[in-house]
């Protein structure tokens, strides 16, 4: 029984992949790139793009489930050839903006709602898990913090109840390897809602070094921002910090009502990611 790992060079992917070996899974990874793939000894790689059908009856060969990333260009072509390959169990990694009001103007929210419904409208059992803000987006902060030690970001109360990427793995793992999943879509986030002062906090507690956030304006962080993505992204997450601005962000209850555990807080998530913001050398 092999489980396919799409966006092999995903943080969520990695971490999905630790979990299923750590449960004993037997697993492939598809990546775009197999060999840029950081992933243990001895796992099965195969290349295969979302948006290239070409490349999925050989990645989906012998398969029975999917972990899947979602691409709305590449959702036909996948769901062809997964019914093809004996409609396996995927589990989408989604996202909880298509759950919000006005998410029919969110491009991203609009993305995954594409892929939901085509899955829904398709042969293949299918499980959706909708986290909301990832943990990971403050790797954005990295360069910085290894460069000044200073972040400049606007909005420095602003909050996120910020997900681990090993806990949106948990749950993975979990509707692979238990009953009962099918057909279930899960709101995800961590456990508490923290503003973006208090994650620097907790990252300069983590590389035990005094790190600083001097807040800019929206206008300021969007030249800042134009490398990591294009307008529709930075006038997303502008218009997020401003909502969230001083107003803690609700928890979703979830990954405790699934796994019986607290999920991992944002500190912890420092903790693990600290190499990441450690200066190089
Ligand atoms: N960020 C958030 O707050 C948030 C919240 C909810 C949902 N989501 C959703 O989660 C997904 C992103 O998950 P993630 O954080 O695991 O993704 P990620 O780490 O940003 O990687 C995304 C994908 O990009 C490819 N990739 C990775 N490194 C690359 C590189 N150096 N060059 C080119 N391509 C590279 C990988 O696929 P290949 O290995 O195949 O190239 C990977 O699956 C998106 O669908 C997003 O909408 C995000």
């Amino acid at each position: 029984m092999t489980i396919l790992v799409t966006g092999g060079r995903g943080h969520v992917a990695r971490a999905v992949v630790d979990g299923l070996l750590g449960a004993g899974e037997r697993v492939r990874v598809a990546s775009r790139d197999p060999e840029k793939a950081v992933l243990p000894d001895g796992v099965e790689t195969v290349r295969a793009d979302l948006s290239d059908p070409d490349t999925l009856p050989a990645a989906l060969a012998g398969v029975t489930k999917v972990f899947l990333y979602a691409d709305a260009k590449g959702v036909d072509g996948f769901v062809a050839a997964a019914e093809a390959a004996g409609a396996p169990h995927t589990v989408l990694l989604s996202t909880s903006s298509l759950t919000r009001e006005n998410a029919e103007n969110n491009p991203i929210a609009q993305m995954h709602a594409v892929v939901e419904n085509r899955l829904r409208d398709s042969a293949l059992p299918w499980t959706f898990l909708r986290p909301g803000t990832f943990a990971t987006n403050t790797l954005q902060w990295a360069p910085a913090i290894r460069a000044t030690g200073t972040v400049r970001a606007p909005y420095p109360q602003a909050h996120a109840s910020a997900i681990h990427e090993a806990d949106i793995a948990d749950i993975a793992v979990r509707t692979f390897t238990e009953p009962g999943h099918e057909g279930k879509a899960y709101l995800l986030s961590g456990p508490e809602s923290v503003t973006q002062q208090e994650q620097i906090e907790c990252l300069s507690e983590a590389i035990g070094r005094k790190l600083r956030l001097e807040e800019v304006t929206p206008e300021e962080y969007r030249a800042t921002l134009s490398r990591w993505g294009g307008n529709d992204f930075i006038d997303q997450l502008l218009e997020y910090l401003a909502m969230w601005d001083g107003k803690p962000m609700p928890v979703c209850p979830a990954y405790t009502e699934l796994t019986g555990r607290r999920g991992r807080t944002y500190a912890q998530w420092a903790f693990d990611h600290a190499a990441d913001f450690q200066p190089v050398g």
